[in-house]
């Protein structure tokens, strides 16, 4: 009788520690949407955000990542979201695969409730005539639970005509007195695409330096297309083309495939600038066989939206906008930080 109280009484025990340990540790749910998995930056973007919460973890938080594949395909990103509302998440992080759905999907999630994280493609204000507004944007602004984490891609295109303006030649490598690039863009809906292209060259031209444009083609952020359009513009315009704009790396490791294939040499006869410092980039440039890069901080980037996430489980006050540097990567540098 007595040994059966002694079961009883620890059995008691055991589970009344069991559920105070329960009851302490608390969950979250957060539901994660990437735009495309097979996009390298995000990529590294995307195991960052997992890595980091993991990080977070305490006896007492845990955080349970449901992170969903947007296929490039806003149909699905939206099922997406909407599955991530019905699951209950506590809170969601969204790197859209179209801006332009940007007031419908803030709209549903704010309606559930839910606090949002808005990275990598920013939304933009447009005008009656549909010009980009230098401006916030008001489904972002008029939401206190809702921000945007990113970069300014106007740095990022500044840096990469600076890299060319402050070589010796200025890019002028035949010495005709302008420098005549091709130009490999990302999707041209994304922000980044659009103040890349714009931006690199201004660069040259706020420097006084004539420029000529021999081709300017969409490569969607592709490695394969990057390739495929470098390859072209080589075999068309030759000797011509003394400067390759990539507006990401992953296109430019394309292109240098396309340069090493047409016999040319990157610092020589050609001169090539990508964006994000993939690490296979910083090795090319280490060669010598890339002139540089500009870093898209994708630890700085994942870091400030989880740290806000974060907030917002706690219920916080947030700024609606959270900005990380770039940061211009030539080879010295390169060599002196990788
Ligand atoms: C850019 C990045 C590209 C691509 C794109 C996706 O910031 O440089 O490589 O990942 O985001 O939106």
């Amino acid at each position: 009788m007595k040994k059966t109280l002694a079961i009883l009484l620890a059995a008691i025990l055991v589970l009344g520690c069991m559920s105070f340990a329960s009851a302490e540790a608390k969950t979250y749910k957060v539901g994660v949407s990437i735009y495309q998995y097979t996009d390298n930056f995000m990529t590294l973007y995307r195991n960052e955000i997992e890595n980091y919460f993991k990080t977070l973890e305490t006896d007492d938080v845990k955080y349970e990542i449901t992170m969903a594949d947007g296929k490039n395909d806003m149909a699905e990103q939206t099922n997406q979201v909407r599955n991530f509302i019905t699951q209950g998440m506590d809170v969601i992080i969204l790197n859209l695969v179209q801006t332009s759905s940007a007031d419908a999907v803030i709209d549903e999630i704010v309606a559930a409730g839910i606090p949002l994280v808005l990275i990598n493609r920013e939304p933009l204000a447009y005008d009656a005539d549909g010009k980009t507004l230098d401006e916030s944007y008001a489904g972002i602004l008029d939401n206190p639970t809702v921000c945007y984490v990113g970069a300014d891609a106007r740095q990022s295109g500044t840096y990469q005509g600076e890299m060319i303006r402050d070589l010796d030649n200025k890019g002028d490598i035949n010495g005709d007195g302008k420098v005549s690039y091709i130009m490999i863009e990302g999707d041209p809906e994304n922000i980044d695409a659009q103040y890349r292209t714009e931006f690199s060259v201004k660069a040259l031209t706020d420097a006084g330096i004539e420029v000529e444009c021999l081709d300017d083609q969409v490569g969607n952020w592709d490695q394969t297309k990057g390739q495929e359009l470098c390859a072209n513009a080589l075999s068309k315009y030759g000797d011509k083309v003394e400067v390759v704009f990539c507006n990401n790396d992953g296109m430019a490791l394309g292109a240098e495939t396309a340069i090493i294939a047409a016999g040319r040499k990157v610092g020589e006869d050609i001169y090539l600038v990508g964006v994000d410092a993939l690490p296979e980039a910083i090795d090319l440039i280490k060669e010598g066989n890339m002139t540089g890069t500009v870093l898209n901080d994708h630890i700085g980037q994942s870091h400030a939206a989880v740290d806000v996430a974060v907030k917002l489980l706690n219920g916080e006050k947030i700024d609606n906008y959270y900005w990380v540097n770039y940061v211009k990567i030539d080879k010295a540098y390169a060599e002196a930080n990788y």
